[in-house]
């Protein structure tokens, strides 16, 4: 797909979409950070039979749908250099499935972002399925482009929102956020929700009769506990710790109220085998005001 010698780049998705703009954008600001390329790409999918159209065109369709994909990369480059002009930007077009293409390219990428909706879609969809395909797929960290509303372009100031669910699964988003943290200079915010217990609310019969003082207590410790080695990796990053009786997505959302980044594991300690992103980081791609990494416990590239 390129020549630019790196595992590392930052590979971006456009598609000619306001909320790709805002991802090429937060890419060549996340390239410039690590001081690696940005690779932008286009997939053109040209359908396997023409649609009927009832005059003759000038040119055939397939050429006209690459011709357009083009004019999307340069309309990216001009945004990508304006906001890092020091980054090398290289661009890619393919003809195929962009989740396809994408997902086959994060294996030798640092990080892939996108935007949250794209061209197709419809109005009151709230992810679109080629951004959701690459955080279920993705072969390394995933981000999700989000602003306050779907068109807005992302936060760029605030702290950096790590959901922690204590899971030796977790450990790669707790690394990606301290590194997400460093590089601008934010605080980080570890976030670990405890209570997936609606029915301890609900049941009047029986109630459960928990000492939630003690289970804070013990939740508070684990958080502390899993962070601390981190905290020494990166002494310089200004670390505040949540530890909240709350389900994780609602914690978490709340948490994320005025970051400018949540950092999330693929999947959690719930769910079951085989899934590939689970509940609260599926409701993080749905209703984050702010871009949404999602980062796989095994595949996460780091730089380091
Ligand atoms: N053809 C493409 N080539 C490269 N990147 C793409 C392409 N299509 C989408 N993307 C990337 O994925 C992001 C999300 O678009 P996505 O396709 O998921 O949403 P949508 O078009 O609104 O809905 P859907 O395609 O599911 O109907 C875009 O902002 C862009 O970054
Ligand atoms: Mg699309």
């Amino acid at each position: 797909m390129t020549d630019i010698p790196t595992r590392r780049l930052v590979l971006a998705g456009v598609d000619g979409s306001l909320s790709a703009e805002h991802a090429v954008r937060w890419a060549a600001l996340e390239a410039a950070r690590r001081q690696v390329p940005l690779l932008l790409f286009h997939a053109c999918y040209v359908p396997p039979t023409m649609p009927y159209v009832p005059v003759s065109l000038p040119r055939s369709y397939g050429d006209a749908v690459v011709e357009q994909g083009r004019a999307w990369l340069d309309d990216a480059e001009r945004v990508a250099v304006r906001a890092a002009p020091t980054v090398a930007v290289r661009k890619d077009l393919r003809t195929g499935q962009a989740a396809d293409h994408l997902i086959r390219e994060s294996a030798s990428a640092g990080l892939v972002v996108l935007g949250s909706r794209g061209l197709g879609g419809f109005s009151g969809m709230l992810v679109g399925s080629t951004a959701v395909a690459l955080a279920a797929h993705g072969h390394c960290p995933v981000v999700v482009v989000r602003g306050r509303t779907p068109d807005d372009p992302p936060p760029e100031t605030g702290p950096v929102v790590v959901g922690v669910d204590g899971s030796p699964d977790g450990d790669a988003a707790v690394e990606f956020g301290f590194e997400a943290a460093a590089s601008r200079g934010a605080p980080l915010h570890a976030v670990h929700t405890w209570n997936d217990l609606s029915m301890s609310d609900t049941w009047s019969v029986a109630p459960l009769g928990l000492d939630y003082d003690r289970i804070a207590e013990d939740e508070r410790r684990m958080l502390a506990e899993r962070l601390s080695g981190w905290q020494h990796k990166y002494p310089d990053v200004r670390l505040v710790q949540h530890t909240i009786k709350e389900r994780p997505a609602r914690g978490l959302l709340a948490r994320a109220e005025g970051a400018q980044l949540i950092v999330v594991g693929s999947r959690g300690l719930g769910g079951f085998r085989g899934m590939l992103v689970g509940s609260t980081s599926q409701a993080l791609l749905h209703h984050s005001k702010c871009p949404v990494a999602v980062v796989r416990p095994d595949r996460a590239v780091l730089a380091s």
